[in-house]
């Protein structure tokens, strides 16, 4: 693994555009697989910005979204297709039919999570996927106990990931009890992985990842059997590898 560390957010922000704007820039028709969540806002700013300015352009980039919660339909402000509009896919020149992510609204679930796996495979895999991480080590939708042999499927969240996400809610009981997720499998066959975290509240979930034992209790902990993997923090999120020795400057 690879670690990137920054002293803000907003240097965070700055690393990791830069690392999806050079995917983008070596190949223009990659498989950028997306997360939502406060963590990737600034890079989706930055690139929004350096796509208007002609810096770069995703006319020929394919997306495939992390996850998104059942039940909410595309026009939901709650939901993650209606997040990465406002915060992303509106400001750049990318195709829509190029842009994906789960249907949170299908008739049959299971099938749609079977679809998406197809989708996966049928655009040639993921080039980079981008990922936070949550408190409890969650990622996508993953939550601990995950298997580490699921494509994607649908989970049921934890109380404390509700509790987490209930701040972009009107109720702290609004945010829905179920998600469609790329599983931890479909995570790990992207080709390259970029981890994003920033604040304080993210240094044991890093440090129980990186330093711990692989366990299903920590599902980001599967990330150290990934050959490719790039964490971009701050210091703040970085201080509890930092005290076992592995952050460096
Ligand atoms: C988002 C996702 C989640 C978030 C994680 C961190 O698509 O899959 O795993 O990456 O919950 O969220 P933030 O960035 O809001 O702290």
């Amino acid at each position: 693994m690879k670690i990137c560390q920054t002293e803000t957010y907003e240097a965070m922000s700055f690393q990791t555009a830069r690392l999806i704007a050079e995917t983008v820039a070596e190949k223009p028709d990659c498989v950028l697989g997306l997360a939502t969540g406060t963590t990737p806002v600034g890079a989706y700013r930055l690139l929004s910005e350096w796509c208007r300015e002609g810096k770069l352009s995703f006319a020929r980039v394919r997306t495939v979204n992390l996850d998104e919660y059942l039940g909410l339909s595309e026009e939901d402000p709650h939901s993650y297709h209606f997040f990465m509009q406002e915060h992303l896919f509106r400001y750049i020149d990318a195709r829509p039919e190029n842009l994906h992510l789960p249907c949170g609204t299908a008739a049959d679930p299971e099938a749609a999570c079977r679809s998406y796996e197809d989708l996966i495979a049928s655009l040639g895999g993921i080039d980079l996927q981008l990922l936070g991480i949550g408190r409890n080590g969650h990622i996508g939708f993953n939550e601990p106990g995950v298997s580490f042999d699921s494509g994607t499927h649908i989970a049921d969240l934890t109380e404390s990931t509700r509790a987490a996400n209930a701040r972009l809610f009107e109720h702290p009981s609004d945010p829905p009890s179920r998600a469609i997720t790329m599983g931890i499998r479909t995570i790990l066959s992207a080709k390259r992985i970029l981890l994003a975290a920033s604040g304080p509240e993210k240094a044991e979930a890093l440090e129980r990842a990186f330093t711990g034992p692989v366990t299903e209790q920590v599902p980001a902990s599967v990330l150290q059997r990934h050959p490719d993997v790039v964490l971009i923090a701050d210091r703040e999120a970085l201080s509890g590898l930092a005290r076992r020795g592995f952050a460096g400057p």
